[in-house]
């Protein structure tokens, strides 16, 4: 079972990452490419913490 990171969309902390992988740069994107975050707006922080990883992992 993958982790659901934003309850109001159902969208999946894998979710994200194919947002993220697909190009999203913003918490805008993500939701634009997941759903994620587009809701209450609870899980945005969450989303935030995963974008700033990827920026740090370089890619
Ligand atoms: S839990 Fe993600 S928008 Fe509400």
């Amino acid at each position: 079972m993958s982790d659901v990171i934003c309850r109001c969309r159902k969208a999946t902390k894998e979710d994200v990452d194919k947002a993220i992988s697909r190009g999203a740069k913003t918490i805008y994107d993500v939701g634009i490419r997941s759903r994620a975050g587009t809701g209450c707006g609870s899980c945005r922080h969450m989303i935030e913490k995963m974008l700033i990883a990827q920026k740090n992992s370089g890619k």
